[in-house]
């Protein structure tokens, strides 16, 4: 039997900004980082034993979720929010609403990682979270202030795909 007292309120329990098609699915922060948490799991970290979780809702309503792969060279080791962002993009995804990522300690996603997501999604929530069940919410633009997007590139820009 559950001892008395006031049921545990999860401070992440707030809607996600969803696409306007999508908003009566109401997928909140806590399912975010319930994926993200799932995810976490399947992190192949043997040399730094850090474990990242992270899991991306896409606009149209998917979540793709995703984990740090290492490798023994190091160099070919990419991040959990990387493989989730490669894993939704691969699939045909381009835009996004949120992605959660959840680790020991709550850490922040990594320049790289950043430099991603700004390509794609600079309006998109990041939830970060730790296992204890802290989180806080930011966006792509705020973690990378005055960052290196397709905008700034007036004279190339971004192609259109080609119809081949
Ligand atoms: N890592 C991530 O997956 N995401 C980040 O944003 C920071 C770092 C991973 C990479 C490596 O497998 C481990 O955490 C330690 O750096």
């Amino acid at each position: 039997m559950r001892s008395p007292g006031p049921a545990p309120t999860p401070p992440t329990d707030i809607p996600v900004e969803l696409h306007e098609r999508r908003k009566a699915l109401s997928m909140t922060h806590a399912d975010l980082i319930a994926a993200a948490t799932a995810a976490r799991e399947r992190a192949y970290a043997p040399y730094s034993r850090f474990k990242v979780g992270a899991a991306l809702l896409t606009k149209s309503g998917h979540i793709y979720t995703g984990c740090n792969i290492e490798n023994v060279a190091f160099g070919p080791s990419i991040c959990a929010e990387r493989t989730a962002m490669f894993k939704a993009i691969s699939e045909g995804e381009r835009e996004f609403d949120a992605i959660a990522i959840v680790t020991q300690n709550g850490i922040s996603p990594c320049g790289t990682c950043r430099q991603v997501m700004i390509e794609f999604a600079p309006q998109m929530t990041v939830i970060i979270a730790d296992t204890q069940g802290n989180a806080r919410t930011t966006t792509v633009d705020d973690l990378l202030p005055d960052g290196f997007s397709p905008s700034q590139l007036p004279t190339v820009g971004v192609q259109p795909e080609d119809d081949d």
